[in-house]
């Protein structure tokens, strides 16, 4: 079966193509360069840049692939969670297209793409033996972990109760005056600085009296407080922002609070919860010492761990295309919701 898959929730324009859930090509527009000067994604800009580049984009993906249209057998496009005027323009072009084409069209959760991403490459994705598994999903605007007793099933065991990482990383980076996004330019500026320097704050390690949500404490996430330590430590150490050798340092303890914040929550819910692989998704978990920390607890649990190839981290629309694979492998039919979904939560099978 042969999937077409489009992708505009936020900031990539992304298409591509999938054949039996194996990705055949993957073409990803980003517009940061759009959104950099100022300091996040504009979305206005945003949705007019989709308009531009969507149909240029699909075309891409079918030429990479070797297919067009009438090799197709489906469509799947995301139509949530995301910015609604982004989602529109991805969700538009893949409705005219199914019904131009009297091709099925499957609407996808943008999640679900980056939870079965780490399944997806050159060959059909294969499930069995990952399951039960967890997740970390951390990117700009997520950060949570997904418990997942089978494919499909999904429970929210731990989430931020503020900032997601990918935002501390780029509210930090611009504190910084480093640029964005802040996950890249942070990692590639604490080369060679001292993780260690300073003890930044890890988030919700002081036992504080009442917890109002569902979801065990001890799993969750906390950013807002490192992002103003970070603020304060620059205020009261104005000399950071000119010594290159300790703004380095600074860095690399920042980066190093929110990879531990993030591992040390995997650690403890792999303890709490009986999982055969972990995984790690969604544009954060591109972020190296964070990868190596989750190696090492890997090889520390025994544990399998499993991350999606570098082109697969970020938005892109081959986890689109291959998580409707999967879908449609277990027997669920194209579903095409009436709406985009701004909102849109992980629902179960
Ligand atoms: O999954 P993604 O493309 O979706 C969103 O738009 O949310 O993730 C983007 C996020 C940004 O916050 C960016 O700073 C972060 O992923 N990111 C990284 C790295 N590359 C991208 N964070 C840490 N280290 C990286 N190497």
């Amino acid at each position: 079966m042969i999937l077409l898959g489009i992708e505009t929730s936020c900031d990539e324009t992304a298409a591509a193509v999938v054949e039996n859930g194996a990705v055949k090509s993957n073409v990803i527009y980003s517009q940061i360069a759009k959104h950099a000067p100022y300091g996040g994604v504009v979305p206005e800009i945003a949705c007019r840049d989709h308009v531009r580049k969507l149909p240029g984009i699909i075309n891409e993906a079918l030429a990479d692939a070797g297919v067009c249209f009438d090799d197709l057998d489906g469509l799947a496009v995301t139509y949530g969670p995301g910015l609604a005027s982004s989602l529109l323009i991805g969700y538009s072009a893949a409705r005219a297209l199914s019904q131009r084409l009297n091709k099925p069209l499957m609407g996808m959760n943008h999640h679900e793409g980056h939870i079965y991403s780490v399944f997806l490459g050159d060959e059909p994705p294969v499930l069995g033996g990952a399951f039960p598994m967890l997740t970390l999903m951390v990117s700009g605007g997520d950060t949570r972990l997904v418990y997942m007793k089978q494919p499909g099933h999904y429970e929210v065991i731990g989430q931020t109760i503020d900032d997601a990482a990918g935002e501390a990383l780029d509210k930090g980076a611009t504190l910084l005056g480093l640029g964005y996004p802040g996950g890249p330019v942070i990692q590639k500026f604490a080369e060679g600085g001292n993780p260690n320097a300073i003890r930044f704050p890890r988030g919700l390690d002081n036992r504080g009296k009442g917890w109002p949500y569902s979801v065990d404490r001890e799993l969750c996430f906390s950013f807002s407080g490192l992002k103003t330590s970070l603020l304060y430590h620059l205020q009261n150490h104005p000399d950071v922002m000119t010594d290159e050798e300790k703004k380095r340092d600074v860095v690399a303890s920042y980066q190093e609070a929110v990879a531990d914040a993030l591992a040390s929550r995997v650690e403890r819910a792999l303890r709490k919860y009986d999982c055969a692989a972990f995984a790690c998704a969604g544009g954060v978990s591109l972020n190296k010492p964070l990868r190596e920390k989750l190696a090492a607890l890997s090889e520390k649990t025994g544990i399998p761990l499993r991350l999606a190839s570098p082109r697969l981290c970020t938005d892109n629309a081959a986890m689109i295309a291959g998580a409707a694979a999967i879908k449609l492998q277990a027997g669920l039919p194209f579903v095409m919701p009436e709406d985009v979904s701004p909102n849109l939560r992980l629902e179960n099978w």
